[in-house]
């Protein structure tokens, strides 16, 4: 029977854990922190590369060699930002860290901290997480008052701030620069790339933007014979363990910590307990809304990075949405086009007209006014939108409606063969 395999849910799933920061240094907590002040920055980032670890906010970018392309030598201060948004249509686990293991998620933001030379970190989470909010805010206090922020942590010679910073609530100030302009006290819109954050990000300066999952890794990985064990928790280029958010028709939904070279059917069908009601899969979303969408016969394959991309999907933010045979899915594509033309920022006019025509379409079939013309219309309006915007919410948007499209015609035509 597959079980989790408990890395950054060890203490979570310990109902005895103490998530106050007394409680996470019982369980070992700060010795990785300790060990990386014993090493050189470019060591960490070093072994960080090592590690094989690749970004869990949805591109899966290698997170060492992000950090360095980080601009050195500017004269400027250096940021690291934890992108605690976690926006994506489906995606509930970076929420669980935050609530339920706080210290684990900052011990990582010190550690990255340490490795890109950040002497002030943000964490950028949206304004609805009122009670991850809260529980952030009283882990950083427990850590001034304990001395491992701000002034010589741990006698290391190094100095950390961490302020926590409330979004309001956008979907695009999950994209990195729409987030750092949100930051900056402006309206979060995607700023042109290049120059990447990495060269000028937040106030100009060199900047890294990581997901919290990323950063919680960290720990881990530093702890003694991290890099190997990380490294050992999935096929090549594809280590560590991983949070899924499993959601949609199974029995058992929930957020599961899982090795990467665990197959999409034995999700589905072991941990979360198969379909509901003993009906028949239909389809998955693989990845958070913005993943091409697959077919019941496709899950036999490895949910990571790689192997998804291989058969043309994505991992994205690893938030798996299953749907049964009863789904219309026409009316599934609604929901998420509505949900792209009202997060739409507005600013790229493919995105901007794209979003809202493509909701505009779809509905006219949910109307009784669909048409093989209209079905064309949706796909084109799609392809319209890929790759030709300034930010990936444009592809985001386009994915699933060209997936959903070219995968159940069908069913748009029993739309208008039966109305
Ligand atoms: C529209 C949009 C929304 C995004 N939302 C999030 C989010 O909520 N959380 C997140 O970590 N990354 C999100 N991302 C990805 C970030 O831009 C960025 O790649 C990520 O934070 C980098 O961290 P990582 O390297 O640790 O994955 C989003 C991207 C786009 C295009």
């Amino acid at each position: 029977m597959l079980e989790e395999t408990l890395v950054l849910f060890k203490n979570i799933r310990n109902p005895k854990y103490d998530k106050s920061l007394a409680g996470y240094k019982k369980t070992g907590g700060f010795k990785s922190l300790k060990k990386v002040f014993g090493m050189k920055p470019e060591e960490v980032v070093q072994e960080v590369k090592e590690s094989g670890v690749r970004g869990r906010g949805g591109a899966g970018f290698p997170t060492g060699l992000k950090w360095s392309f980080m601009a050195k030598g500017t004269g400027k201060p250096s940021y690291l930002v934890a992108n605690a948004d976690e926006s994506e249509p489906g995606t509930c686990k970076d929420r669980e860290l935050m609530l339920k293991d706080p210290h684990l998620f900052l011990e990582g933001l010190m550690i990255g901290s340490y490795a890109v030379g950040c002497h002030h970190a943000y964490v950028y989470v949206r304004g609805e997480f009122f009670p991850a909010i809260k529980t952030l805010n009283a882990a950083v206090d427990e850590l001034y008052a304990d001395g491992l922020l701000g002034h010589d942590p741990l006698g290391s010679g190094f100095n950390l701030d961490i302020t926590i910073h409330t979004g309001a609530g956008a979907y695009i100030c999950g994209e990195e620069t729409a987030l750092l302009d949100s930051l900056e006290g402006k309206r979060g819109q995607p700023r042109v790339k290049p120059p990447f954050p990495a060269v000028s990000g937040f106030n100009g300066c060199p900047t890294s933007v990581n997901n919290v999952e990323t950063l919680a890794c960290l720990p881990f990985i530093f702890s003694d014979g991290g890099v190997e064990s990380f490294k050992s928790f999935g096929p090549q280029n594809n280590s560590g363990t991983h949070l899924v958010s499993l959601s949609g028709h199974v029995n058992s939904p929930g957020v599961y910590e899982l090795r990467m070279d665990v197959s999409m059917k034995d999700i589905i069908y072991e941990i979360g307990g198969g379909i509901r009601n003993g009906k028949k899969l239909k389809g998955v979303i693989p990845g958070g809304s913005s993943s091409p969408v697959m077919k019941a016969d496709e899950i036999d394959v490895l949910y990571n990075f790689d192997d998804l991309a291989k058969i043309g999907t994505m991992m994205g933010s690893a938030a798996m949405m299953v749907f049964d045979e009863d789904t219309d899915v026409v009316k599934l594509l609604h929901r998420i086009t509505r949900f792209y033309a009202h997060e739409s920022c507005g600013q790229c006019t493919p995105c901007r007209e794209g979003t809202h025509w493509s909701r505009q379409i779809v509905r006219d079939f949910l109307n009784g006014n669909g048409s093989e013309e209209k079905l064309k219309r949706l796909d084109r309006v799609g392809g319209n939108m890929l790759g030709t915007t300034l930010c990936a919410l444009g592809d985001a948007a386009a994915l699933p409606i060209q997936s959903i499209v070219n995968k159940f015609p069908e069913e748009f035509r029993n739309y208008y063969a039966t109305t």
